[in-house]
């Protein structure tokens, strides 16, 4: 019960590493707030977590995201750490074939709801000395060959340079900012990439362990940043 009286909000919760961080979140003590944007699985979701409540919201709409932390905050009087985690995966397209929308929803999920939800979070992660933890991507870091899914990758970039930044610009507020790149995990996000047998053999080699991520190993990552690094720093 490492994370007792904290309380954690975790976007996009409902399902893959969302739903097993806010999990293991939990399991560790934090009172844990879920956020999706599809009611009935968010509310299915948020019955399996214990301590957990769903909010429902559109990470694009700035009224909704206002409306989770309020709520959040009337209902548990604190926030101590927020996980970005929502995020889209757009159609596999070379650059000069995607049109502007797609591109613009993208990056308004993956990187404008991150900043619509730190920006909330922030004046009361200021009271409690709290923590922001990002779910980039391994596609922020560096470029594949045939990965073509532009505005993800600049979405995923971005991200981890504003985790610099939001790291310095709060550090003095004892703001811990933080970014975990995972590369493929086994979650909805990816499936449709997995069919055949010969797809999930190909994402496998891809990885020097010699087999894509568990969404339960991302979480631990989340878990290692607040009970490891939270120690070394403060
Ligand atoms: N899976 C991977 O291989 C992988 C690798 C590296 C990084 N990541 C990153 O990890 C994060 C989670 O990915 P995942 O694989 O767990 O994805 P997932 O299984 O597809 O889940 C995505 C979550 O984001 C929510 N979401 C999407 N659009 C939203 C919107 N407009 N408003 C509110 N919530 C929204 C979804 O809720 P609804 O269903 O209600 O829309 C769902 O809870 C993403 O940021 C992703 O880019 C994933």
């Amino acid at each position: 019960m490492r994370l007792s009286g904290k309380v954690a909000l975790v976007t996009g919760g409902s399902r893959g590493i969302g739903f097993a961080t806010a999990k293991i979140l939990s399991e560790n003590g934090a009172t844990v707030v879920i956020t999706a944007k599809d009611q009935e699985r968010l509310k299915k979701s948020a019955l399996e977590i214990p301590n957990a409540v769903g909010i429902t919201a559109d990470i694009r709409k700035r009224n909704d995201v206002k409306s989770v932390v309020n709520k959040t905050i009337e209902k548990f009087s604190r926030l101590d750490i927020l996980v970005n985690n929502a995020g889209i995966f757009p159609k596999i397209k070379l650059l000069h074939e995607i049109d502007e929308d797609e591109w613009n929803e993208v990056l308004d999920v993956n990187l404008t709801g991150q900043f619509r939800f730190t920006k909330e979070a922030i004046p009361h992660l200021k009271k409690t000395g709290g923590s922001i933890i990002n779910i980039s991507s391994d596609a922020g870091l560096k470029a594949y060959q045939g990965f073509n899914a532009d505005a993800y990758s600049a979405s995923k970039a971005a991200l981890i340079l504003l985790t610099k930044c939001w790291a310095l610009e709060y550090a003095k507020y004892k703001i811990r900012v933080n970014c975990i790149c995972p590369g493929v995990v086994d979650t909805d996000m990816t499936k449709p990439f997995m069919k055949t047998q010969k797809d999930r053999e190909f994402m496998d080699s891809e990885h020097p362990i010699g087999r894509i991520g568990q969404p339960e190993e991302v979480a631990k990552a989340v878990m290692c940043i607040e009970l490891i690094l939270k120690q070394i720093i403060l």
